[in-house]
């Protein structure tokens, strides 16, 4: 018997979320869900942005599906975004970002590539501060230690998806202690684990501009936390944009699927929110978490046969139903 933590959050992440619970209920019959709260609506309502009782679901349950939260962009007394605090709170060291063509929907066929994103610091670490006035500082944090289990599971996603490139993004030329910690790091367990012959490496900037030009070059990029991103929303673009785009955060025993996208204020409430980052989200937990790869691809087959006969329809206002219907007739 699975459990599962359920976590809408905000905006779309409650439309798109029961969509992809309905697709993991079919396919795993007894799937025991226990919903809870986070985001800005739980933050303005009880003063936590991730309520204790959420991080322990989740820890209890070891496996979560977040749809999306809101964040301002000012600073909040007591506000932080709560995907960063359940990142670093749990341990989600990982963040796996796949982009993959799809009929219809991509711009281009052929890609398929997978971003492995360091998800616990970097300049996401949470460390700002004023230094004087005008100037304020933003800490960006590397250890041996977090690149380490991040090259460590990049191995190990290596083999089991037979890996023909890896591509270390960093910028070591301007940072050369962190980013060159970094690609020291990754480089050293790589090359131990046996990866050599298909390592490289790329500065950020460069990256983003091949990923751009030649997508279909790439296979495996490993990177830091505010770089993967980046390329993984422009990445997304090649796989159908936003709405298309999963991921997967990963852990010590606790895993959580979240789409790519945030809550989408511009369409939230209106059911036009596209469901399928979503489901291909709880796809990348049966795959990476439940090792039911079985699973995984039933819902991938139907996304894409459902792509290869509808995806051309305009569903305008009712996009989320149609679309959630479609993917689960197909199961
Ligand atoms: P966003 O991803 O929410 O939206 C960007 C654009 O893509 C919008 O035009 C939106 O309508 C569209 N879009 C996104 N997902 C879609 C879907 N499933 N179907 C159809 N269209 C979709 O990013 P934005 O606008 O920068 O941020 C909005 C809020 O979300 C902010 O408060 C931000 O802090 C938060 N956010 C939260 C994230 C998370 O919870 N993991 C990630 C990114 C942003
Ligand atoms: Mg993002």
């Amino acid at each position: 018997m699975r459990d599962l933590c359920v976590i809408p959050g905000d905006g779309i992440g409650r439309e798109v979320v029961p969509v992809a619970v309905a697709v993991l209920e079919k396919l795993l019959p007894g799937l025991r869900l226990h919903e809870a709260d986070a985001g800005w609506e739980c933050f303005q309502r009880c003063g936590a942005s991730v309520p204790d009782a959420t991080l322990e679901l989740l820890r209890g349950c070891g496996a979560g599906l977040f749809g999306a939260v809101s964040s301002p962009s000012h600073p909040v007394e007591g506000y932080r975004s709560a995907i960063l605090t359940l990142r670093q709170r749990l341990g989600l060291n990982l963040n796996l970002r796949p982009v993959r063509a799809w009929p219809v929907v991509s711009p281009r066929a052929g890609v398929d590539l997978l971003i492995l994103r360091e998800n616990s610091e970097g300049l996401y670490s949470g460390r700002e501060h004023w230094e004087a006035d005008g100037v304020a500082i933003a800490e960006r944090v590397i250890s041996r230690a977090a690149c380490t289990r991040l090259a460590l599971s990049a191995a190990a996603i290596a083999r089991q998806r037979q890996a023909r490139r890896i591509t270390l993004v960093h910028k070591a030329n301007v940072l050369p202690l962190t980013c060159g910690l970094f690609r020291d790091t990754c480089r050293d367990v790589l090359a131990t684990e046996g990866w050599s012959d298909v390592l490289d490496e790329r500065l950020v900037d460069v990256a983003a501009l091949q990923l751009v030009e030649r997508p279909e070059a790439f296979d495996m990029l490993v990177t830091s936390n505010l770089f993967g991103d980046i390329l993984s929303d422009l990445a997304s673009h090649w796989g159908g944009g936003l709405g298309m785009a999963p991921s997967l955060n990963l852990g010590e025993g606790v895993a959580l699927a979240e789409p790519v996208h945030g809550s989408a204020p511009d369409i939230a409430g209106r059911g036009r929110a596209n469901p399928l980052a979503a489901i291909l989200s709880a796809a990348l937990l049966l795959r990476h978490h439940w090792r039911n790869e079985d699973a995984a691809q039933r819902i991938e087959r139907a996304v894409e046969s459902f792509l290869r006969e509808e995806g051309h329809l305009d569903f305008a206002a009712e996009t989320t139903r149609l679309i959630g219907e479609g993917v689960l007739q197909r199961l």
